[in-house]
């Protein structure tokens, strides 16, 4: 089987964050979220991965992945000119899919079950298609099934009058028979070949589409409250290492995940689940945690963060209670008095001094 990960768009509900890097990028638990995609579908022994890109982060997309060595699979790029839809995305890949069942990962979907699983079942079946479903309290943000006694009846994209709070979610077990149906697919009201539509075409046609349902965890990461909650979660199931140096008096309470060359001050407070990068320093007074990612070569002096991201590079000095924020790779923020609490969202080298 071959393997395509959507790693294209604009991320407008994002900004500032992606007006300098594609949102699949955006790191949860200090790793772009698309690379989770990767290691899921190489897991599943999916080796050959298509990347479409497409929009200004297009570079760095390649500059991270490069041919796909380094993460032991090999990466083919497909440019998509504009975001013209899911399916639109799919059909660019025909002649590097030929005539291979194949799964789609949509960059910015984050599961924690592995995939393993459900791609044996389907290699054996004789589905045309295969779709994984998880309940949902808003269901009119997403694609949407309706299931019936174990069979799916209809799927339908961001419908107004839900039938059902089962989301399709963005991962997607597909042979080459999705090509044919794309070709005849018209764009919907938001102008995009969806794949919702491709798949109930797809449904009345006869062809037999399965499906299975996550119950553990999955989320679109469409907000920055979507990208904390989803870095919550990580942190939450990940194995605990310290490879820093903790001087005595550094209290350290839960799981927490430490690099290399990372210092934590006599004085300082973690509380975890957290993640701290490389060649950080964390200063007396400080607290950091729960549910809070460092990027590398973060420092943090005086500070008390918790339930934030924040990316590499960065430089917080100031007695501010940081909460629900992100503050992207090399800002800074500089404040001597003020104590309140304060949410941020920073795009990519913002400097605050107040
Ligand atoms: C897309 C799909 C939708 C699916 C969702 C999952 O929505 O169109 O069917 O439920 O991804 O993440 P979009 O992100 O384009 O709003």
């Amino acid at each position: 089987m071959r393997g395509i990960i959507l790693h294209g768009g604009h991320g407008t509900r994002l900004r500032p964050l992606t007006h300098t890097g594609p949102k699949q990028l955006l790191p949860i638990a200090n790793k772009p979220m698309s690379q989770y995609c990767v290691e899921s579908l190489k897991e599943a022994k999916i080796t050959d991965i298509a990347i479409i890109i497409g929009g200004s982060g297009s570079n760095k997309v390649r500059e991270y992945y490069g041919t796909g060595d380094k993460f032991g699979v090999r990466i083919t790029y497909i440019e998509q000119d504009y975001p013209r839809g899911i399916a639109h995305a799919i059909q660019l890949c025909k002649d590097f899919i030929g005539d291979e069942k194949f799964l789609v990962f949509l960059g910015d979907n984050i599961i924690q079950k592995s995939v393993g699983g459900f791609v044996e079942e389907f290699e054996k079946s004789d589905a045309a298609a295969s779709i994984l479903l998880c309940e949902v309290e808003n269901p009119s943000r997403f694609g949407i099934a309706e299931v019936k006694d174990g069979k799916i009846l209809r799927i339908m994209e961001k419908p107004k009058n839900p039938p059902s709070n089962l989301a399709v979610t963005g991962i997607y077990l597909l042979t080459p028979k999705i090509f044919d149906i794309i070709d005849r697919l018209k764009p919907s009201w938001r102008n995009e070949l969806e794949i919702t539509d491709a798949l109930h075409m797809m449904l009345e046609e006869n062809h037999k589409i399965t499906y299975h349902m996550i119950t553990d965890y999955w989320k679109d990461t469409g907000t920055p409250d979507d990208i904390i909650h989803a870095n919550g979660a990580i942190l939450d199931k990940m194995e605990p290492y310290f490879h820093g140096d903790k001087e005595p008096g550094a209290s350290i309470i839960g799981k927490v995940m430490v690099g290399r060359g990372t210092t934590i001050k006599n004085g300082a407070s973690l509380t975890g689940p957290i993640i701290i990068g490389e060649n950080c320093v964390v200063e007396s007074g400080v607290t950091i945690g729960p549910n809070t990612s460092i990027g590398d070569n973060s420092k943090l002096f005086g500070c008390d963060v918790s339930n934030s991201i924040v990316m590499s590079d960065c430089n917080i000095d100031c007695k501010i209670k940081i909460r629900n924020s992100i503050i992207a790779f090399n800002s800074s923020i500089i404040n001597n008095a003020k104590k309140d609490e304060k949410v941020f969202l920073l795009g990519e080298g913002t400097r605050i001094i107040m």
